[in-house]
């Protein structure tokens, strides 16, 4: 009696794995870029042309843009402007625009760039990827993308930065007893950016390449113990 129930267990199990295999929206939690919504090869039906790597719509190892404060970097600087978060309790200073690292992640989340739309195409897929003006043929050497989609859906930030939490901004316990200090550029496991490693971008909160702590966020927020890495109060 014992084995046909062990056999059903083993079978009922088998079931189980294959089923979750089946999963549409699988790996958006992964901890590798590959399962996460920042591999742009699976973008979610929005029509992002296939540049058949992963990394490409994001970094390059050549000629990358040197303007934005993100390693490699493979898209162009966005223009915005953007409209900079403001209030009457604010004491420390906010850049007039935004800055460094953050300018990488509105290159796509202010959706004015479309998510295709590379510095540099891998060479791979020199003539073969087909965008929206047709397909990209006899490249030589490095070439420039157009765009095949602009819009993206459900997490589109927009140039008006007025309504989310600061950024580029100068991390100044000085100026507000209510925040922990950081020590060399880091308060807890947080970074801070920019030539004097004072910034809060979003960079700081979010890892744009492990969504173990969804959504991209540096760490587990639980009873906001991210927010209370920063904030004392
Ligand atoms: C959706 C955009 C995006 C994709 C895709 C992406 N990255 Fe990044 N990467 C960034 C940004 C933004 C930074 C700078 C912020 C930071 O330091 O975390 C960065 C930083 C880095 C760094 C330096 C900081 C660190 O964490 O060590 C390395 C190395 C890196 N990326 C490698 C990769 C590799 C390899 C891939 C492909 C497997 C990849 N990235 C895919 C956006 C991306
Ligand atoms: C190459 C374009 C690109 C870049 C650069 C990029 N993202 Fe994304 N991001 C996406 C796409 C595409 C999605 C999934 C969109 C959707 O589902 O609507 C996404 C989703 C997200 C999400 C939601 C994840 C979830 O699980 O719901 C967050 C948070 C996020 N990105 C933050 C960032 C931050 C912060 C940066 C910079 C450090 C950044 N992204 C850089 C394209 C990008
Ligand atoms: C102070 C920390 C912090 C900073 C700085 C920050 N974020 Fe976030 N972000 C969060 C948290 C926390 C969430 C999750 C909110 C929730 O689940 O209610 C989030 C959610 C998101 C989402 C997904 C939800 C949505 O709004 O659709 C995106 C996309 C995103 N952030 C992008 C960015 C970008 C781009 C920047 C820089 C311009 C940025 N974040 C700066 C903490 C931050
Ligand atoms: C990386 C550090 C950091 C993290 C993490 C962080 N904040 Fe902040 N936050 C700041 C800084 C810096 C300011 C500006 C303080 C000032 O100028 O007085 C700020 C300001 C604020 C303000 C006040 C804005 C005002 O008008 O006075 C609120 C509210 C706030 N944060 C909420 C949060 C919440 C909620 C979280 C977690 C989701 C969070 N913060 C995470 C650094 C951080």
């Amino acid at each position: 009696m014992k084995k046909p129930c062990i056999l059903m267990l083993v079978s009922i199990c088998l079931m189980c794995v294959s089923g979750s295999g089946d999963l549409p929206a699988q790996g958006i939690f992964g901890n590798k870029v590959a399962d996460t919504p920042h591999n742009l090869r699976k973008a979610l039906n929005m029509g992002v042309a296939d540049l058949g790597e992963i990394c490409v719509y994001c970094h390059t190892p050549h000629n990358n843009n040197l303007q934005i404060d993100a390693p490699l970097w493979n898209r162009e600087t966005p223009a915005g402007p953007y409209s900079m978060y403001d209030s009457p309790s604010i004491d420390m200073i906010i850049a007039g625009s935004a800055t460094g690292v953050s300018l990488a992640c509105l290159s796509c989340h202010d959706n004015s760039i479309a998510l295709d739309q590379v510095i540099n195409l891998p060479t791979s897929q020199f003539g073969q990827i087909t965008l929206q003006g047709g397909t990209i043929a006899g490249c030589a050497s490095f070439c420039h993308a157009i765009h095949n989609k602009t819009t993206f859906e459900g997490t589109v930030i927009g140039t008006d930065l007025s309504n989310d939490h600061p950024i580029s901004i100068t991390y100044d316990p000085s100026k507000d007893e209510k925040f922990n200090p950081a020590t060399n550029g880091v308060i807890g496991i947080l970074r801070l950016y920019g030539a004097n490693k004072d910034q809060v971008e979003c960079a700081s909160c979010h890892n744009p390449h492990d969504n173990s702590n969804r959504p991209f966020l540096r760490m587990a927020n639980d009873n906001s113990a991210m927010c209370l890495t920063c904030h004392d109060i």
